[in-house]
């Protein structure tokens, strides 16, 4: 771990444009996110089983070069030590998930009291830190025992997912207040189960839509399950939005935008918010849902905050012949790109906010993820200077700003993420972190963007003593 103490950004506030830090309000949650997969390592530690991840990762030809999350960050055994960097940074919340495998190992059944201690004292490190945590329930390590019994296209799993859930709530409710129940489902359903890309690997669309069903029920079952457990709980669920354009002023271009939008942002926002399931995109997957009476108002149940993963805009064309929904995102050229090859829109991030407010009425948005991947040079003397994520990172702050300066009322903003880590498909190359790890030694070093994002928290902080 970096000693050093953290000094205000090596890039100024002042070399980019502003930020209306007096637009967010004085109690804003200014965080960093991570999952437990992809930092915490001791995979068959202390009594926890295999996720599908696991299985997954460890099949041939699944991650960059074989990469798995056996070590990760072994932010199981250096959470201290990650505390220690939230604290030095200057942040007041921490996202982080529990691993299902790790809590409750068969899936469904007794919980694993090692696994809920281990989440039990990260809680009260947090908290003795002045850091809110934020728990979310699921981010895609579903125990493989599941997965042998059907996963996500199963009924049961959603049931499951709320005994879980229940078992959580009761041991850290006493602490947590925000409590989110699933991660971009978005991924789950269309990523795991449609395209094959991520755990558990199908490209199967019956299964992949029954398995969006699932996940929303499962929300809806486990916002029930954590509010009976920890009466005091604020619950949420968390999209990964985009903006969605036509490549073209075309016939077909905005047909398919409208399917990409469709895909990626109301089949997961109508449902939660007591609109059922796009008719329109129910038309284009052709899949009876598995409904039953009362499941929609058990989907619908009152969201206290709704999350907000941002990434990049997506430009699409119709591609009559691909798989659902038959649209598919071009690379526009002469634009700024991060390592993973997404555009960088900071712009997408406000209209999404806007969009989250004025179409849908949110009442409290947090921006759960939002960053980017650089390949990161280490300096001779162990210094990390990252003056494309710097940049993104102030971009989008700014752009937070606007949305809220125009009425979005953001409450929070958790830069993904705190660790470079073990970003799944594509293993270690893909750097998001705001802190540099050393997969060999573990060593922590605080990136310039990390410094940089110390230095607008601190700026926020005197913007409202100033103001009192
Ligand atoms: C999101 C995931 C997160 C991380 C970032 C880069 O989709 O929620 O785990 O992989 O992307």
């Amino acid at each position: 771990m970096t000693t050093e103490p953290i000094r205000p950004g090596r890039t100024d506030v002042s070399e980019h444009q502003p930020i209306d830090l007096g637009a967010l309000p004085r109690d804003f949650a200014w965080g960093t996110a991570t999952s437990a997969y992809q930092i915490e390592g001791a995979v068959d530690e202390d009594g926890r089983s295999p996720s599908i991840w696991d299985t997954f990762a460890h099949a041939p030809g699944n991650t960059a070069g074989g990469d798995h999350g056996d070590t990760a960050c072994d932010h199981y055994h250096r959470w201290r030590e990650d505390v220690a960097l939230m604290r030095d940074l200057g942040t007041n919340a921490y996202r982080f998930s529990v691993a299902w495998p790790r809590v409750v190992p068969g899936g469904d059944g007794p919980a694993n009291p090692k696994g809920l201690d281990f989440y039990d004292q990260l809680t009260d490190a947090l908290l003795a830190a002045g850091i809110e945590p934020s728990v979310t329930l699921y981010h895609w390590d579903l125990p493989q025992a599941l997965q042998d019994r059907g996963g996500w296209p199963e009924r049961a799993t959603a049931e499951h997912f709320a005994a879980y859930a229940a078992q959580v709530a009761e041991r850290l409710g006493d602490r947590v207040t925000q409590w989110t129940t699933l991660n971009e489902p978005l991924c789950s359903a269309w990523i795991g189960h449609l395209e094959g890309k991520m755990a558990p690997g199908l490209t199967d669309l019956t299964a992949a839509v029954r398995a969006s069903y699932h996940l929303l029920l499962g929300h809806g079952l486990a916002a029930q399950a954590i509010r009976a457990a920890a009466p005091g709980a604020r619950v949420g669920i968390v999209n990964n939005l985009s903006t969605v354009e036509p490549a073209s002023g075309s016939e077909a271009d905005l047909a398919a935008a409208r399917r990409m939008d469709g895909h990626v942002n109301r089949w997961w926002l109508d449902p939660v918010h007591g609109r059922g399931f796009p008719a329109d995109m129910r038309e284009v997957y052709g899949v009876d849902l598995p409904e039953r009476p009362g499941d929609l108002t058990t989907i619908a149940a009152p969201l206290d905050w709704l999350g907000l993963n941002y990434y990049f805009p997506q430009y699409v064309t119709d591609d009559p012949d691909g798989p659902a929904p038959r649209a598919r995102q071009i690379d526009r050229p002469a634009v700024a790109r991060t390592g993973m090859d997404w555009e960088v829109d900071a712009n997408g991030i406000e209209t999404l906010l806007m969009r989250l407010t004025e179409e849908y009425g949110a009442r409290r948005l947090h921006v759960t993820e939002n960053g980017s991947s650089y390949p990161d040079a280490v300096a001779p003397d162990g210094s990390v200077t990252d003056p494309e994520r710097t940049a993104y990172l102030h971009a989008h702050l700014a752009a937070c700003a606007r949305a809220a300066h125009r009425g979005a009322p953001l409450a929070g903003y958790y830069a993904w993420s705190l660790l470079d880590n073990f970003e799944w498909a594509y293993g270690y190359d893909k750097r998001f972190g705001l802190v540099h790890v050393d997969f060999a030694s573990q060593l922590r070093t605080v990136k310039a963007s990390g410094r940089h994002y110390a230095s607008v928290i601190e700026a926020h902080r005197a913007a409202h003593d100033e103001g009192r």
